[in-house]
């Protein structure tokens, strides 16, 4: 769910125990508003089944006023998309902990893109190009992917801070929840996490209409397609759908701003 950026500084009462999972879009926010509430309700998976995801796990952008931010109880779990500098300042101060997921950003433009042909409230893209552009330049929601990931991770250190991949999480779902576990200081039973595990795979979340929008208004996603696009039958390009989308020059374009403006960051990602 995609809106505007607001400031948020000013929200100063953040509980050590807020839980916040920062993405860029299409990066794996659902996936962890799945992950998260069952971990906190140790490995009870009913929560997931009866309340859409964005009730369970809100987006901090999209709550109307401080006041109901403040009267949300404990434990808070956040998704959020917002650039660093709009943070509260208290997360930014070691208050709460973030989890930050970074997804390789060249499946993350092609995922963007056929969510703007999905959702409704966004501008349908003129053709693929026309969208690489906008993304190269930052002119979608959530601004520019190498800026949000730059500034979150320089600042690692002024926050309990979390940093995994989207394909760590497709690699070895298990290992990223228990490393997540470990980090909220959640101690789960071998049976806690296994169910925590089986009912966030994507074949199990393709299948709870509420971990895929099914029951949002089509004003807002017109459900000509499927929020999860891929499901199932074509686990292969769970990474790497890029390249079904990209040229090679485009790839190559990519690569060469990627290189520039990356070159301070000691991260690495798999890109198929
Ligand atoms: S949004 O709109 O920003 O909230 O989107 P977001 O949830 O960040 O990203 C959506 C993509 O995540 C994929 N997804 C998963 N992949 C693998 N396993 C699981 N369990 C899973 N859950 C969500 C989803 O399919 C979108 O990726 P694409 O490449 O479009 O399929």
């Amino acid at each position: 769910m995609l809106v505007p950026h607001r400031n948020f500084n000013l929200i100063n009462e953040i509980r050590d125990s807020d839980i916040f999972a920062v993405t860029y879009p299409k990066s794996g926010t659902i996936w962890m508003q799945q992950i998260l509430t069952p971990i906190e309700a140790k490995g009870d998976v009913t929560p997931n089944t009866e309340h859409l995801n964005a009730q369970r796990v809100p987006w901090i952008e999209l709550i109307g006023s401080e006041k109901e931010f403040n009267a949300t109880p404990s434990t808070r779990l956040w998704v959020t998309h917002l650039q660093y500098k709009f943070m509260p300042l208290a997360v930014r101060q070691k208050r709460g902990k973030v989890i930050y997921v970074a997804r390789n950003p060249k499946d993350v433009l092609v995922s963007y893109y056929h969510f703007h042909k999905y959702a409704a409230m966004l501008e349908m893209p003129k053709d693929f190009n026309d969208f690489f552009e906008k993304f190269m330049e930052g002119k979608v929601f959530g601004n520019c992917w190498f800026e949000h990931i730059k500034t979150w991770y320089a600042n690692r250190d002024n926050m309990n801070f979390l940093y995994i991949t989207y394909e760590e999480m497709i690699k070895d779902l298990r290992s990223m929840v228990e490393r997540m576990c470990r980090f909220l200081g959640k101690d789960l039973t071998e049976e806690q996490m296994a169910s925590v595990v089986e009912h966030s795979t994507l074949r199990t979340m393709k299948q709870n209409p509420q971990a895929n929008y099914k029951t949002v208004p089509d004003s807002l996603l017109d459900h000509k397609g499927t929020f999860m696009r891929k499901g199932m039958h074509v686990t292969p390009w769970t990474i790497g759908d890029w390249k079904n989308h990209f040229t090679v020059a485009q790839s190559e374009r990519f690569d060469s701003v990627f290189q520039e403006k990356m070159r301070d960051l000691p991260l690495s990602f798999t890109w198929d």
